[in-house]
């Protein structure tokens, strides 16, 4: 493979050497079962409790709430889904019958709901107003008495948008109604205090910041009602049964930290790549950027340059050893199902704290070419 210029950090990123030196032995010669009484499972222990103190630390989660390790957020996203679907089926006598979520989430939140559509449970899905979620249409649509659960994310995975997700938590537990967010493209990015958000779940996937793939973990508020959705063994208190993926939590748990450690300097730096890159842009007749005046994470640019196909720029790109994604971000104003969404594809570009200059220099020259 020639050398790659990777600039999709919001679809995966590499893992960090640090993080892989402190996996490995778990993966070698500290191999055990944590569950089993022997000394080769025992001395898994410590490395764990010690992931699970980075991971409460990093996202300031107090003692008395509980945080599952799952194998990604998807299904961490579906646990929590699965969970409301379970109880809805129990209950005969259900008076909520409703949940609310945006029409900009991941599949994995999109299509876990509509899963739970087959049920008979009502999945309101709110447009969102210039790629965000508006407070507005959610207390529009917001009918307590009715609502099991709300499903948005806290930061788009395209846009790099963050969402008022802190406020919508208030209006519901003012209401004594329970609310999820997939936190996935948020955490290693910008800082999530959990007590600060006030969520009752939260999802994520550890390789989106320098962890492997194959290990994510779900945030359950201490007052929140969680049935399993993978029975078995009993592991993680019985809300997540399968043996654990050890060195993926070992992992984890150091991802997140050094993440958290330097967050201010690595946001610094990727914002100013990323200026620099926005700056070109801006310099190209009637190129967009999406939430360009926006709350956004630091690293992700998603942008349109019309006179330009947005697959062959990323074609283009690839052709040139530089790896982006294609996606596309609506910006429909109205809930009414019979209106169009307005639908705007682009190119992202998301940066790491492994992002140069020089990648970026090498970008900027590549499109400048191809637009000569
Ligand atoms: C916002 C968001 N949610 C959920 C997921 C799913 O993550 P995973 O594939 O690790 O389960 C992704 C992956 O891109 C994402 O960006």
């Amino acid at each position: 493979m020639t050398t790659q210029i990777y600039l999709d950090n919001n679809a995966t990123t590499p893992i960090d050497p640090i993080v892989l030196t402190i996996m490995k032995p778990y993966l070698e010669q500290i191999f055990g079962n944590p569950n089993s009484s022997h000394s080769i499972g025992l001395a898994t222990h410590e490395a764990l409790a010690l992931a699970s103190d980075q991971l409460y630390e990093a996202l300031n989660i107090p003692e008395k709430d509980t945080l599952i390790m799952t194998s990604s957020a998807t299904e961490s996203i579906n646990t929590v889904h699965r969970s409301v679907l379970s109880d809805f089926i129990k209950n005969k006598n259900n008076t909520k019958t409703q949940i609310i979520t945006s029409s900009i989430e991941h599949s994995a939140v999109r299509k876990s709901l509509a899963y739970l559509g087959e049920f008979g449970i009502e999945i309101i899905t709110l447009p969102p107003i210039n790629n965000s979620v508006s407070l507005e249409s959610f207390r529009e649509h917001f009918n307590p008495e009715k609502t099991l659960l709300v499903s948005i994310g806290l930061v788009n995975s395209e846009t790099g948008i963050i969402q008022p997700i802190k406020e919508i938590a208030e209006l519901c537990h003012k209401h004594n109604v329970l609310i999820h967010t997939d936190a996935t493209q948020a955490i290693g990015k910008i800082s999530v205090d959990i007590q600060d958000l006030d969520v009752d779940y939260l999802s994520f996937s550890g390789h989106k910041f320098h962890a492997p793939k194959g290990i994510g973990a779900l945030y359950i508020k201490n007052s929140a009602p969680l049935n399993p959705l993978l029975h078995g063994g009993g592991q993680m208190g019985g809300f997540r049964s399968g043996t654990l993926n050890v060195a993926g939590i070992i992992a984890m748990g150091e991802a997140l930290k050094i993440a958290g450690e330097k967050l201010d300097l690595h946001s610094k730096n990727m914002l100013q790549l990323r200026d620099q890159f926005e700056g070109f842009l801006s310099q190209i007749p009637d190129c967009i950027i999406y939430g360009k005046d926006q709350l956004r994470i630091p690293n992700t640019t998603f942008f349109n340059i019309p006179k330009i196909d947005h697959d062959y720029l990323a074609w283009y790109l690839n052709d040139n050893n530089i790896a982006v994604s294609t996606g596309s971000a609506c910006t429909t104003k109205t809930i009414d199902s019979s209106s169009k969404t307005d639908s705007h594809k682009g190119v992202r570009v998301s940066l790491s704290r492994f992002t140069s200059l020089e990648d970026i220099t090498t970008l900027l020259n590549v499109i400048s070419t191809l637009l000569k």
